[in-house]
This record gives structure tokens, sequence and C-alpha cells, in this order.
């Protein structure tokens, strides 16, 4: 038996999301999962909406001291553009929604429980997509400015961590190339202004919190799902599509985020395949200028990138990156059955080295990282509680891993799992369970996973025994 000392004030904790826990507690000004929902519920799992969530809205005392009783040192969480302002075009803020979110953060505080705060889990105002276009246009860029400061003003007076957006790459792809989120469009020009928009947004917001921040130790950083992408084989073909991979779904965000620029050979290529942005001059200075002081990577699952059979030497014959990494054979390799997705937790070190050697050694931590079950329900034992050893083991893996980061340099200050609690998972709704904490969706009742007493122990002693 060895055991991993990680440093003593390590982040020990988990995330979440306003639109995945609280509940619709205000029926006016839909995001596009709730308007989704409203519009197609058979897009979502059993037809189960966004509307109850798990209810954090109503019972945020009672998860907040389950969390607390989990070990949660800090939490993620966020705030809805929705639900805090209530006209969009002048700001107004709503006042139930200031009250709720004082009211959590002030509970968080209580409970010594770090909140830190994001400003966009994919719920986007979906009257905004529907006005402007949403994120494919300029003027959403400044409400959201606009919306971010009014989160700056009203509560970087006790939070110190923020978070501009939560996998960006995902509403790319999700809305504009591969329908799984509202607008469900499938546009490849579209979805590379909106990745631009994105970042745009995420430069300014970071601009405005460094004039009005009020906390003395504030930061701000950006949540990206930075997936490793293995080629499938030693093939060149395999090679150049994971290539690509990267540099389309982890470089473009990454670098411009860290680094100020987006990759001089990603530009190119959309620039030659006449899919490139609209940027102007002062736009681009705002990103070079206004980079972020910390990361959070959401890690799951590498990608195996496969050139497909008909792939030609060149990676322009068909820009959208789908086409570089297809489904790969999957038989040897070690797979989460419910998601099916690789389990390959030596992915965290390669990530590591890669911050190292790349990025600066730039502060980060791991700000998702987790296991989705589905029938949860079929491990809970007589004692009522559910015995999720399969979450300790990869709980346990991953960390293994960071440790050895950590000891060759690596700059990660946390591991954040998902989720606290079950909560819903866009239109997978509650299909899988996530949680240190269940949720019997019947009664609504809340119980520590035997997971939250080995990760209140990791987090007590900030160390792990193997
Ligand atoms: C990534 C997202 O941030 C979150 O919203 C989602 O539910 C989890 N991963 C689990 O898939």
């Amino acid at each position: 038996m060895t055991r991993l000392e990680f440093p003593k004030n390590f982040w020990w904790g988990a995330a979440t999301s306003g639109p995945q826990t609280e509940g619709r507690f205000q029926k006016s000004h839909a995001n596009i999962f709730d308007y989704d929902f409203e519009k197609f519920p058979e897009h979502f799992w059993h037809g189960i909406g966004p509307d109850t969530a798990s209810n954090f809205y109503h019972d945020f005392k009672q998860d907040i001291a389950l969390m607390k009783a989990a070990g949660l040192n800090s939490v993620r969480t966020s705030i809805q553009w929705t639900r805090l302002i209530d006209d969009l075009e002048t700001g107004t803020v709503n006042s139930e929604a200031v009250s709720f979110y004082n009211a959590v953060i002030d509970e968080f505080i209580k409970n010594g429980i770090r909140p830190v705060i994001n400003l966009h889990h994919f719920d986007l105002p979906v009257a905004l997509l529907h006005r402007y276009g949403g994120w494919e246009s300029k003027q959403v860029v400044e409400l959201y400015v606009a919306f971010a400061e009014k989160c700056f003003d009203l509560f970087s007076d006790r939070v110190s961590d923020w978070v501009t957006h939560n996998e960006p790459m995902v509403v790319v792809e999700g809305g504009y190339l591969y329908q799984f989120h509202y607008p469900d469009i499938v546009d490849g020009r579209k979805a590379v202004q909106v990745a631009y928009n994105l970042q745009l947004a995420s430069s300014k917001a970071i601009a405005a919190f460094r004039q009005v921040n009020q906390h003395p130790d504030g930061k701000i950083g950006i949540v990206l799902n930075l997936t490793p992408n293995y080629p499938a084989t030693t093939s060149e073909s395999d090679q150049a599509a994971a290539h690509f991979a990267d540099l389309w779904q982890n470089r473009l965000f990454m670098d411009a985020s860290v680094n100020g620029e987006f990759p001089r050979e990603l530009v190119d290529i959309l620039t030659r395949d006449e899919v490139i942005w609209t940027s102007s001059k002062e736009e681009l200075e705002i990103i070079r200028q206004n980079t972020v002081d910390y990361l959070g990577i959401n890690f799951y699952h590498p990608n195996r990138a496969q050139a497909p059979r008909y792939s030609s030497d060149s990676l322009a014959v068909d820009w959208l990156p789908n086409k570089y990494f297809e489904a790969y054979d999957k038989r040897g390799v070690r797979m989460n059955v419910d998601k099916g997705w690789e389990i390959y937790p030596k992915a965290l070190f390669d990530i590591a080295q890669n911050i190292q050697e790349n990025y600066g050694n730039i502060a980060w931590f791991v700000s998702e990282n987790g296991m989705g079950v589905s029938q949860e329900e079929r491990y809970l034992a007589e004692d009522g509680m559910i015995h999720d050893a399969y979450r300790i083991t990869f709980i346990k893996e991953h960390l293994y891993y960071l440790y050895q980061a950590i000891e060759t340099g690596a700059n990660c200050f946390g591991y954040h799992l998902w989720a606290p609690i079950d909560c819903f998972s866009w239109r997978n709704s509650y299909r899988n369970r996530y949680g240190l904490i269940s949720v019997n969706y019947h009664t609504q009742e809340k119980a520590l996973k035997k997971s939250a007493y080995f990760f209140r122990e990791l987090s007590k002693t900030s160390s792990l025994e193997i």
C-alpha cells in the first residue's frame, strides 16, 4: 500500500450547473433547453425535461448540507442568465433570482464550501436565439457581457472564482454540427462563427471582470472539455486526423483562452475552405489581451481519431471535423458500458504534460471527471445506500495519474467530480447517474452513496491509499 499525498489546500469538490439542478422556478424566460422541452418533449429521455431537475431551488439548504457531509470543500455551479435577468435588452434583474443566488452563495460559504461560479452552461436564453440568431450574433456577445458584469457586480464581493463558459465546444458541436442540442443546425460556417463569438464573449467578460471585481483574490477562467486525440492506428492518415481533431476540438479555445490567439494552422484551413469567422482587429486585440487566470479541464474519455476510408491527403476536402474521427473499433478497450465511453485515466497525465509544455504550465484544475451509470438503483443495498464501488475505482485510477502529473510539476490545484448530486443531463435527462449523492426521483429523497464516504476521507486527509 502506498499513500499518495496531494497538496494540503487542494480543491476536493464537485461540479454541477443551474439548469441541471434548480428546476424552472420562473415560467417566463426559457433557455434553449426549456424551450426544446416545451416544443419537443420526445427529444428527452422518457419525455422528462428540466422543469424540476433535482429541485435545488427549493432544496438548496439540504443539498448543501449533504455536499458538506460528502467532504466537498469547493463546488461549481452556474447562475442562469434566463433566471437572473428579467429584461434581456435592458438587463433589469429579477429580485427573486437575486435573493436566491445570494442565499445559495451565503449557504455555501457558511458551510465552508468555496463557490465557483460559471456564467454559461449551455443555457442561452431562447429569446436571444430567435431574435438575433444566438451565439452567431455579436449583439448576443454584448448582452452576455452585460449579464456577466451584472453577476460580478452582485456577487464578486463573496465569490472569488469565476468561469466564463462551460465546454463552449459542446455548444458549437451540439447546436451547429451534430444535432444533440437545440437549435439542431448542421452548418459549418455558422459553427465557426459561433465558436469565435463564444471566445470573444469570454475574453470580453474577462476584461469586464478585471474592471469591476470586488474580491481581493478574484480569479476568472474558462472550463474546456480537453479531449486528448490519439491516432487510432499509426497510419499517416490517422495521425493527420488526430492532429486536425486536436486543432479544432481542443486548441481553438485553449490557444485563444490561454495564449491569446487562435492556432494559425486552423485559421489557415478555415480561410482556405471559406468558412472563416468574421472578426475585427479590435476584437482580436481584446482576445490577445484578456487571457484566463486559470483553466478548468473537463475530462471523461479520450478520442481515438481515425481517418475515414474515403479521406484524401488534404484536410480541405470537407473541413467538418466529423469526418476525421469516425467511430473506431472499440474491441479490447475498457469502456464505461452505460455511456459507451472509453475509460483511459492516463489521459489525465497527458493533459497535464500538454499544459506544461504548450500553455506555460498555467494553473488548472480538473473541473469535471466522472462516471455516468444507468439504473443505478441496481446497486442499492439493504443499508439503504447505493454501493458504487465502480465510481470509487474510477476516481482512484484518475487520481493516480493526476498525482503522477503533480509529481512531475503539473500546476494542478484541484479535482472536481461531476456531480455532487444526481442531476438532469440534457436530453439524457435522468438516464445516467453521476452523483456522490443519490436522488430518488419519485420521492425526491437524497442520500449519500458509498462513494461520498470515500470522497469525504479523501478530502479530509488530502491523500489516497492505493
Ligand atoms: C459535461 C457537462 O458540463 C455537463 O453539463 C454534463 O451533464 C456532464 N458533462 C455529463 O455528461
